[in-house]
């Protein structure tokens, strides 16, 4: 069945696109495309085309869920030349998004009209590809090399307005999209337009290759494709148009093969599919309007400026009025950075901070609100006295929330009248900013209470991972795993920076030890004093750090950490006293320090994360791996063109990562015990992703 409708209207033959949910380029639509220009031609009378999507998009892009499988003919590449290449005039309408090859389809037609409201962009380089139906070779004829580079490289959407100014397309107007591109095409017709095509246009200009292809490796940190755009769209330049294509086909192709394009398309559905969990079908969120935040330090200003930007209406309430007054200094300062950004307007900022925000030290203040997140000092006897206040007042069905990072979240339930009314939703700092929400369900929590948590996060704009309780829920546990292992790596002779540097290299938006000094170095050094009295005696723990602390630095905040920061200098360099004590710890312990490749690092640090992970995962803490992919993703600065830690495994084979494990066993027998579900999935020959697939279906 084709899925693109033919009609006609006067001498204008119309080819509507029906394809659900987004119009995506499937087989059946490239054929209906195909068949619908040859009729199109071969219809007496007919003068030109016009190309619609029904529904919510235009296109949005080639068929996803095809990568990865055999291309089927006829190609996209080819369905965009039998556009470009009609006697007859081709108009595109666009309205919602045309990404990729959607907007490689409008660049085929001969002019472009959009909806005001409608995006364009070509975001193959977040799955690790380049653009692969002539993007890199028309785009740049058309509004010049540097602009294309700016919209292939990034692959940010473009609003329609600013795709006007850039000449991506020729006319905005408001109206019904099949409406408006009649209108349009008539007038065309009437003025006499003539065919215009992309490829026919000039070569562009040349600009300084190397320049900007070294620049776009660095900004990638690791990622291959948007380099490889830069000589794609070179190609446009120092080649005929049919070379180009030829050119840029080979380069999809080659990227179609990577790990890197496999991890990306990992992250994109594994994203859609974190909040798709079957506990949840059919489950109604309870409706959230008002939001309560107790305690406004740093995480809790985060929540509350996230919470008044997504239109809720927040009461704050602090210990006292100083206190309360430097809440409120906080959530303005978090708006005021909005407003430099040009997020919102200076009106908005005053009625957020005004109307939409009330900071208060009453709790009764809480008696209407529809969800409380407490972020208090982390203390249980705190939190217990702060649920206890929050039960007292709090209307029935609200629901109660903790953003605690490690405490027992039954606890606090059970402290409670109404453990199923609580649940842990623990944020990341800087709460306004970062991505990641864990909704941490505890034993007793309704299942419309996670749902809650759910809808809030989707409201807030994250990407909501759902986690079970334990010490860290999934994040914060397997952090503690992998940081473990780089300490014992300082340890046995590796510095800091070298594993900083390795793992930056890896992908990591930053080394363990910068993100250590950035986090302050303080919270590290109070939880290996609360876990030391349940320490087992085979577990190594470094104490050079504990002596920093001890003399009160604490990393960024302090000026001094495992670096040393300097005012108004971004980053720091290291710092000779770690140096020193870590030599003096070697000395103690009897270690002869060892060299270390980075690649050594990198397995062995991977090798923790996925071994804790793979607990993490037969626990049940997390329901599916690619939950835990998506945390570390979105709250660990991991790289997403390696999908995950978990995805990043199945790359690697997983017989390999736990050989590594077993080897790494026999120095340090208690801290590397394979995980029982990554021993059962070797010895069945099952990868994670085959978890992810049968929580699916
Ligand atoms: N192919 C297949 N499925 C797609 C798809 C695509 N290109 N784009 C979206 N979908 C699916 C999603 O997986 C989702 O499925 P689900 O309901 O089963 O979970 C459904 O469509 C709706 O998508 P979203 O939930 O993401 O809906 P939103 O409204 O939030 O976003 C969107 C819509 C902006 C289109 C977003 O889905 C998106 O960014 N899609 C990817 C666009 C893209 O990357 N296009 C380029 C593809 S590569 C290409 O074109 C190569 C070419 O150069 C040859
Ligand atoms: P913080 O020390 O910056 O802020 C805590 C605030 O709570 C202070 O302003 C304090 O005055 C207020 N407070 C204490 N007791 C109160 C009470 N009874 N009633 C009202 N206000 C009270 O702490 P931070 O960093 O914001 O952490 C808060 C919680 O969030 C902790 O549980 C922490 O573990 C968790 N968390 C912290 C993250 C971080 O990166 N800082 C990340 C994720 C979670």
């Amino acid at each position: 069945m084709s899925n693109v409708a033919y009609s006609r209207h006067d001498d204008i033959a119309v080819l509507t696109i029906q394809n659900p949910p987004v119009n995506a380029l499937s087989l059946a639509v490239r054929q209906g495309l195909m068949a619908g220009m040859d009729q199109a031609e071969a219809d007496s009378g007919v003068r030109a085309v016009l190309i619609v999507g029904e529904g919510r998009a235009f296109i949005a892009g080639a068929d996803i869920t095809e990568f990865g499988k055999t291309p089927q003919a006829p190609w996209l590449p080819d369905v965009c030349n039998r556009i470009e290449a009609s006697p007859l005039l081709v108009v595109g309408s666009m309205h919602g998004v045309s990404l990729g090859g959607g907007l490689e389809v409008a660049l085929a037609a001969h002019y472009r009209i959009a909806q005001p409201s409608s995006r364009v962009g070509l975001p193959e380089v977040h799955l690790g590809l380049i653009p692969g139906a002539g993007a890199t070779q028309r785009l740049p004829r058309l509004i010049g090399v540097e602009k294309a580079l700016d919209a292939i490289t990034t692959g940010r959407h473009i609003k329609a307005p600013e795709a006007l100014e850039m000449g991506i397309i020729d006319k905005v107007e408001e109206g019904d999209p099949e409406a408006v591109g009649l209108a349009y095409t008539r007038s065309l017709l009437d003025e006499g337009a003539s065919r215009r095509a992309v490829s026919e246009m000039p070569s562009p200009q040349a600009i300084d290759w190397h320049a900007a292809y070294d620049a776009t490796l660095k900004k990638g940190r690791g990622q291959i494709s948007p380099a490889q755009a830069v000589r794609a769209v070179q190609a446009s330049v120092e080649q005929s148009f049919e070379e180009g294509m030829k050119t840029e086909r080979q380069m999809f192709m080659d990227l179609m093969k990577t790990d890197q394009r496999e991890g990306m398309i990992h992250a994109f559905f594994s994203e859609r599919a974190v909040g798709n969990l079957p506990e949840l079908k059919g489950v109604e969120p309870r409706a959230l309007q008002s939001i309560g935040v107790i305690g406004g330090g740093t995480m809790g200003a985060g929540i509350a400026t996230a919470a008044v930007l997504a239109g809720f209406e927040v009461v704050l309430i602090e210990m006292k009025d100083e206190a309360a007054a430097a809440a409120h200094e906080r959530i303005a300062g978090n708006l005021s950075g909005a407003v430099k950004r040009g997020k919102i307007t200076q009106q908005k900022f005053d009625a957020l901070t005004t109307v939409a925000l009330t900071v208060s030290t009453n709790y009764d203040s809480l008696a209407s609100v529809d969800l409380v997140v407490e972020a208090v000092f982390e203390d249980m006897d705190v939190k217990k006295d702060v649920f206890g206040k929050l039960d007292a007042v709090c209307k029935p069905g609200c629901v109660l929330a903790t953003n605690t990072s490690y405490l027992d979240v039954n606890e606090i339930a059970d402290s409670t009248s109404r453990p199923a009314d609580v649940i842990g939703l623990h944020f990341f700092s800087p709460a306004h900013v970062m991505k990641l929400l864990e909704v941490v369900v505890a034993d007793k929590t309704a299942a419309d209470v996670v749902a809650t948590g759910f809808a809030l996060g989707k409201a807030l704009g994250k990407t909501s991972v759902r986690a079970g309780v334990c010490d860290g829920f999934i994040g914060n546990r397997i952090l503690a795993t992998y940081r473990t292992a780089a300490d014992h790596m300082v340890l046995d002779g590796a510095t800091p920076y070298q594993i900083d540097a390795a793992l930056e290299k890896f992908g990591f938006a930053m080394g363990p030890f910068a993100v250590a000094d950035l986090a302050g170095l303080d919270i590290g050094w109070m939880t290996r004093k609360r876990k030391a009295p349940t320490r087992h005696a085979d577990e190594r723990v470094p104490t050079y750090i504990d002596r920093l602390c001890e003399q009160g630095h604490f990393g960024q905040k302090t000026g001094q950490g495992y670096y040393i920061y300097e005012k108004g200098k971004r980053g720091g360099v290291p710092n000779p006293a770690i140096t020193r004590l870590i030599e003096e710890e070697q000395t103690a312990l009897g270690i002869t320090p060892r060299a270390f490749t980075d690649a050594e690092i990198v397995r062995r640090y991977m090798s923790a994360m996925v071994n804790e992970a793979a607990k993490v995962v037969g626990e049940g803490i997390a329901k599916r791996p690619l939950d835990v992919d998506m945390t570390l993703v979105f709250g660990y600065g991991f790289p997403r063109y390696w999908g995950g830690p978990m995805k990043w495994a199945d790359l690697q084979g997983l017989g390999a990562v736990l050989s590594d494990i077993e080897t790494y066993a026999q120095e340090d027998a208690w801290f590397w015990q394979p995980a029982p579900l990554l021993t059962k999935l070797v010895a069945e020959g099952r990868t994670f992703d085959d978890l992810n697939k049968e929580a699916a279906k």
